[in-house]
């Protein structure tokens, strides 16, 4: 029996991995958040009410406990004010449901100055979220990184806090030419935000351990996707953490439990935010019509979302380094009344055919898709709730996916709403 469950996103993130997870955790005792920060952002529709999520696990709106492990970078204020809409929200006991790692790097004030400095300046741009995610990482890399448990002991929090601020001042002043971030604000607030902090701090791993032990089923919520990896991604257009489900181990401290299933999220077509190669983009009416009947608009951001076809190499690539066999597919509803669907087989570059990612990002950038074409479904998919009454063309191209993959695809998503679901395969 499955006790595990890791849900990734197997493209550029934003392939619906909030709905699914809200889905899932209908089933799971708890749900657990590895990597990442508050780029993430994900949108929840539950009775018609919408909700978007950046921090706290999707789960929270069923009845799981949400566990935020030491993988993932936290923002306090970003923290807090979702703990703030939650309590609007009517949703009782969160201290009792959310529990916060103190191993879990802050991400403080300069950090997202630094980032912004970063991608307001001219050339090498990555797009980010500038919710200073980046130089988090950064930070915790090189060991001037404050964590949670900082924060309770004061003067070393202090002495810390100031080394790094000079130093990140002293970055945004005379290299970005920027202005300076004051630290008397945040001097003043951060003792307020240990005392709001405190009730939500845990100690994640040992819990987690101990639920596993005694059988308790786990949902693994991943943020981004396999292709914003730091490694495996499109380097240097990805995020500063790992996406891949090996992720959810280590960013928990916790071992998986021995039978976990790692359930790929994948759109039926292709979007990414930011910038970096998207070798099946669509710069025209029909990007534009992926863009608007999908609303692709950052969650996070509210950018518009790039759109194209669907690129199975990149998706086939992705399944290979994280080891995903299983497939959800979302936003399969998008598509219904298209005449013609393509999706994208191996790449063109340099008269050769490519039929995986390379390592150099730039080649990707240069290399042309290469097509199949489809037969597309004109039926509303919302009130389809049976593998039987998946329209045959949709049938046919969710077969194609799965032979071209060597995937099963567990779920098919067919709208916004928590009911809109085929639910082939429980994953649980
Ligand atoms: P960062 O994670 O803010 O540093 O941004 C790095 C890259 O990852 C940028 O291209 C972002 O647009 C992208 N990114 C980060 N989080 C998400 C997400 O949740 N969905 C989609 N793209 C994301």
């Amino acid at each position: 029996m499955v006790q595990g469950v890791v849900i990734i996103g197997v493209q550029w993130g934003d392939e619906g991995k909030g709905k699914i997870v809200d889905y899932y955790a209908a089933s799971a005792d708890l749900v657990a958040r590895f990597q990442g920060g508050n780029n993430a952002g994900h949108t929840l529709v539950v009775e018609g009410k919408q909700t978007i999520l950046h921090l706290i696990p999707s789960g929270i709106l069923q009845n799981s406990t949400c566990l935020i492990g030491s993988g993932v970078v936290v923002d306090p204020d970003n923290f807090l004010t979702e703990i703030g809409v939650l309590k609007k929200m009517g949703i009782p006991n969160l201290e009792n449901r959310i529990f916060l790692s103190d191993r879990c790097h802050l991400i403080l004030d300069y950090h997202k100055h630094l980032d912004a400095a970063r991608e307001n300046r001219k050339g090498g741009k990555i797009g980010t979220t500038k919710r200073g995610i980046g130089p988090a990482y950064e930070d915790r890399a090189s060991r001037r990184g404050l964590r949670i448990a900082d924060l309770f002991n004061e003067s070393v929090f202090e002495a810390k806090l100031k080394e790094n601020w000079d130093e990140k001042n002293f970055l945004l002043k005379e290299f970005y030419g920027v202005e300076t971030v004051s630290m008397d604000q945040f001097m003043t607030k951060y003792r307020e935000i240990a005392r709001q902090l405190k009730p939500f701090i845990r100690d994640v791993a040992q819990i987690l351990h101990d639920e596993v032990s005694a059988g308790k089923k786990v949902l693994y919520e991943g943020a981004q996707g396999v292709l914003l990896d730091m490694d495996y991604g499109t380097y240097p257009y990805v995020t500063s953490s790992h996406t891949l489900p090996s992720q959810a181990a280590l960013g928990t401290a916790t071992r998986l439990p021995k039978d976990t299933l790692f359930v790929g999220i994948m759109k039926a077509y292709s979007t990414r935010v930011g910038e970096g190669p998207f070798p099946t983009e669509l710069n025209d009416a029909m990007g534009q019509r992926l863009r608007d009947t999908g609303h692709e608009f950052g969650a996070t951001t509210g950018r518009p979302r790039r759109c194209g076809w669907l690129d199975l190499v990149a998706v086939r690539y992705a399944l290979r380094v994280s080891g995903i066999k299983n497939l959800a597919v979302t936003k399969a509803d998008v598509l219904s009344g298209l005449k013609e669907l393509k999706v994208c087989t191996s790449y063109q570059l340099d008269g050769k055919k490519l039929e995986t990612l390379p390592a150099d990002t730039s080649l990707l950038s240069r290399a042309t898709p290469v097509y199949e074409t489809f037969e597309g479904w004109g039926e509303d998919l919302s009130q389809l709730h049976s593998a039987n009454s998946i329209p045959n063309a949709l049938k046919n191209y969710l077969r194609f996916i799965e032979d071209f993959t060597g995937s099963k695809i567990n779920l098919v998503s067919t709208g916004a709403g928590r009911e809109a679901v085929i639910d082939i395969q429980k994953a649980f």
